[in-house]
């Protein structure tokens, strides 16, 4: 696993007041709408990777909830979470088959390494490890922006320079992918796609969450992203 130069760790801890801001104002339609798709599945043991202490789901109907995350520093743990700073690549915490869910919202579009290839690389290595975790026959929810095909193809051809110009200005890579680009790299880990649709994000939205929290705020119809929730599963046997 290769080091991004800017730490995504340090940036999301930066900036954690100024992103739960964003989560509770601008993007809280959209986050509602998300939450109301996974209360009607998660229960029992829950892994949330990339965290970023937002529970968007009722803990009270949860037995447990693994919290992971690059930012966190110092979390204590309380009945119901045990929090660890950690990296998606490498979930060691976490026993094999021992999940009833994997959540990752808005998570994947920061699995990134310097090149496109190395990129691929981790994103095989996190699913790798989402698999290996849950329960024979449990299932991985991605909650995420997905862009189109086109624009997908056009950010792999720029990768580089995408990378060099979020490193010159201090802030950590992004890279979306569109539908297609998810469900094939599921595949790819034999993890079986059993459910997929889009989640409404309301009048408004916060384009830059991540990267420059608060700042921006875009009528839905200017965003060139939608928001999909995408739910496969570890095959039983
Ligand atoms: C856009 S935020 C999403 C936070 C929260 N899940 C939400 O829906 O608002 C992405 C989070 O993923 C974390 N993160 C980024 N890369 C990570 C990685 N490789 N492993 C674990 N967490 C990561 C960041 O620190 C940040 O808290």
């Amino acid at each position: 696993m290769a080091q991004q130069t800017v730490d995504i760790g340090d940036h999301f801890h930066k900036h954690s007041n100024a992103y739960q801001e964003v989560v509770s104002g601008i993007n809280r339609e959209l986050y509602q709408n998300v939450r109301k798709e996974l209360e009607k599945y998660l229960h029992g043991r829950i892994l949330d990777i990339g965290n970023g202490n937002v529970f968007n789901y009722d803990l009270n109907k949860l037995e447990e909830v693994i919290a992971v995350d690059v930012a966190f520093r110092d979390m204590k743990d309380t009945q119901k979470i045990k929090y660890f700073c950690g990296d998606a690549r490498n979930l060691h915490m976490v026993k094999d088959n021992s999940c009833d869910y994997v959540v990752m919202q808005f998570l994947v579009h920061h699995i990134v390494e310097p090149s496109k290839k190395m990129t691929d690389n981790s994103m095989t290595q996190t699913l790798l490890e989402c698999r290996r975790v849950l329960k024979p026959g449990s299932q991985l929810i991605i909650v995420e922006m997905l862009v189109s095909p086109f624009v997908e193809f056009i950010e792999e051809l720029l990768y580089s320079l995408n990378y060099q110009l979020l490193t010159w200005i201090k802030k950590p890579m992004i890279k979306f992918y569109s539908r297609l680009g998810i469900l094939s790299r599921l595949s790819k880990v034999n993890l079986i796609l059993s459910n997929d649709f889009k989640i409404s994000m309301g009048k408004w939205i916060d384009p830059f969450e991540a990267l420059f929290p608060g700042k921006v705020k875009l009528p839905r119809f200017l965003y060139p992203a939608e928001c999909q929730f995408i739910i496969s599963e570890k095959p039983a046997h």
